[in-house]
């Protein structure tokens, strides 16, 4: 049976819901579940944008259909080729053979990449600044390359405000029924999930996104609507500033995020102590054990909190597992300018401090501080100065320079 959302008058929400997904891209977890949005506009001509993952393509042919109500559908745009968007764009354009491809060059040479088939001959190639009319509306498409895909457009409705805005502002989990963000606290409840969505898809093409911000954001936006999450017309301020901050790779907060890998507990112990000197000083702290808490949680802290701190054993002679993937992550995605500080741990020969470091360094505006606390096996009442002085240079540095 259908099940859609009506946004305005002539435009419907015809997406879905998986809460069965473990782990999106396969690496990504989805306690929460994930949406996969698609929207029906029923102007003078119709037009669908995007079509959804295979997970929840069944009710999304019904919701397709449903919105169409017998009409036609006249246009498929196509703004992003990942197939979480996708798995139905041929079977729509198999059902809707009247219907005309709106989309990129890349896109359509994509399309024969992953479909083995050839839509040149009803596709309507969309460039920069390029329009459609549909009737009571005029539509106007931006190319957002690399945000996070090289073929991707976003789409601008002029007549409503309208923006269809691909991957970009979406939101992990899944919508509940709801579809607009002032149908649930969304500050309080998801832009923690935005941030980790923002962070880790789109998180290293920062540049590429303040491009995008700089083109469409100038216009007057009334509703943003994403791949992923909620319709966008309370928090768009809000989002717009986060955009803007994630994307300049500026912190949100001054603050210590502190990692720790850790076998036996001494590690955590160390790390635990530093927290509890860091707020004496009066610094906010947030503290994650790298073997529990997944990868793209971290990340996304990382780009929320403006000094970062890792502490890990040494393991093999070099980082332990959970806490290389960690650093290689954050250093893939791109962050940058942090105040970073280590601990390293090691019974006969600590070398992930150094080894830590050296993943961290070369990223752009990063200053690593000198103090690195290295432990042999579990720290001794010796070392509770080092640990001490470790806080007061991380205090020191947030106050000296300020980069929240
Ligand atoms: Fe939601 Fe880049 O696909």
């Amino acid at each position: 049976m259908h099940c859609t959302r009506k946004i305005t008058e002539e435009l419907l929400w015809v997406g879905g819901n998986d809460r069965r997904l473990a782990m999106f891209e396969g690496v990504y977890s989805v306690p929460r579940g994930v949406s996969y949005n698609s929207y029906l506009l029923l102007d003078e001509k119709t037009v669908l944008f995007d079509t959804v993952d295979r997970s929840v393509a069944k009710v999304f042919l019904e919701n397709v259909a449903y919105g169409l109500g017998g009409r036609s559908l006249d246009f498929l745009v196509v703004q992003h080729m990942e197939p979480d968007h996708t798995a139905a764009l041929m079977e729509i354009l198999s059902r809707h053979p009247q219907a005309k491809l709106v989309c990129t060059a890349k896109t359509a040479a994509m399309i024969g990449q992953f479909f083995g088939e050839d839509v040149t001959a009803r596709a309507v190639l969309a460039k920069e600044g390029s329009r459609l009319e549909t009737g009571r509306r005029s539509l106007v498409f931006h190319m957002a390359p690399m945000v996070h895909w090289p073929e991707v457009m976003v789409t601008f409705d002029e007549t409503e405000g309208i923006l269809f805005s691909a991957d970009a502002f979406g939101v992990f989990g899944a919508i509940n029924g709801a579809i607009f963000d002032d149908e649930v606290d969304f500050e309080r409840d998801y832009l923690d999930e935005a941030r980790r969505y923002y962070a880790n898809i789109v998180g290293k093409y920062g540049s590429f996104v303040q491009s995008l911000m700089d083109r469409v954001c100038g216009g007057q936006i009334r509703l943003i609507c994403p791949l992923h999450g909620f319709v966008l017309r309370k928090e768009i301020g809000l989002m717009a500033e986060k955009y803007r901050r994630w994307s300049a790779y500026e912190p949100e907060e001054t603050g210590v995020m502190i990692a720790y890998a850790s076998v036996y507990g001494n590690t955590e112990n160390a790390a635990e102590i530093l927290s509890c000197r860091l707020r004496e000083l009066g610094l906010r702290t947030v503290m994650f054990d790298v073997s529990v808490t997944p990868a793209s949680e971290i990340v996304a802290a990382a780009f929320k909190w403006s000094h970062l701190v890792f502490a890990s054993t040494t393991y093999n002679t070099g980082i332990f597992i959970t806490m290389e993937e960690l650093l290689r992550d954050i250093a893939a995605h791109g962050l940058k300018n942090r105040t970073a500080a280590f601990i390293e741990n090691g019974s006969w020969a600590p070398a992930s401090g150094r080894l830590m470091k050296e993943i961290l360094e070369p990223l752009s505006g990063f200053k690593v501080l000198p103090e690195t606390v290295s432990i042999k096996s579990a720290l001794k009442p010796g070392q509770l100065g080092e640990i001490e002085a470790l806080a007061r240079a991380i205090r020191d540095d947030a106050e000296s320079a300020p980069r929240a």
